[in-house]
């Protein structure tokens, strides 16, 4: 298959496509920030800013298939990645004549997601950072949601839970609507979107994926994710 990544510079997009190229599939890397994705066979690169409708529909034409891992920050203003970018990929899939889609969302777009047992995260950090610090990029994330419910692609999101790096892909689980868990390996969450990619079990619908195999250091994520990478 020949399958357009969007954010494949990111941490999760570069999972993606390593793991779609391992795989056999011809990658299209959508990025704003060519310079730093290596040459590989298979690889083509496509610079655009996913918000873009002129620019996203110049790079996805040709491909098969469209998976998005693209992500903004938390911020105090209006988020609108979400959102713009949703709109503009699905518009110019529907011109193309693309139907599928994969989006990484966030188990937080599930209005009902309460991890079982996890109680400092249900009760002092998922509505601290989430709920408050990420209100507005959520907000955004759910606006993605429902731009991409009223399409008639054959669409799929991807709820992962909070991320961290692992090396190696584990036996994660997937579930509909959302998955019981407070993390999620982004090895992981590439992987389960290439699965779903062949098996369609999740069209139409959200699926929830978590790792449960390991589980990340806190300090380390705490410094990964809300330090070095800000
Ligand atoms: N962190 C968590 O715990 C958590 C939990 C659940 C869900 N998520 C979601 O999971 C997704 C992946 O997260 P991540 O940490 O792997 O990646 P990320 O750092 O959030 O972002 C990935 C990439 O998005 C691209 N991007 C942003 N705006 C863009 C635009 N306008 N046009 C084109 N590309 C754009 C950037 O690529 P370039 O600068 O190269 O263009 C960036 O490298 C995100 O949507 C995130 O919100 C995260």
């Amino acid at each position: 298959m020949r399958i357009a990544v969007f954010g494949a510079n990111g941490p999760t997009g570069r999972h993606l496509t390593g793991q779609a190229l391992a795989a056999g599939h011809e990658v299209v890397a959508v990025t704003r920030r060519p310079g730093s994705l290596p040459a590989r066979a298979g690889l083509t690169v496509a610079v655009a800013d996913a918000t873009d409708p002129v620019a996203v529909d110049a790079a996805i034409g040709g491909t098969d298939a469209v998976l998005s891992a693209l992500g903004a920050r938390f911020s105090k203003k209006p988020v609108t990645t979400y959102s713009a970018s949703a709109t503009a990929i699905t518009g110019a899939m529907a011109r193309h004549g693309i139907k599928r889609l994969l989006t990484v969302s966030s188990s937080i777009a599930d209005p009902n997601w309460r991890p079982t047992g996890a109680h400092f995260f249900n009760h002092v950090l998922d509505p601290l950072v989430n709920r408050r610090l990420g209100r507005t990029l959520h907000e955004d994330m759910r606006r993605m949601e429902t731009v991409i419910r009223r399409t008639d692609l054959d669409w799929t999101l991807v709820r992962p839970s909070g991320l961290f790096e692992h090396s190696a892909i584990t036996d994660y689980l997937t579930a509909e609507t959302s998955a019981d868990g407070v993390f999620t390996a982004r090895v992981d969450l590439a992987a389960s979107m290439l699965r779903e990619l062949e098996e369609e079990r999740y069209s139409r619908t959200a699926m929830g994926v978590i790792t449960t195999a390991v589980k990340p250091n806190i300090a380390r994520l705490i410094w990964h994710e809300g330090v070095k990478k800000r």
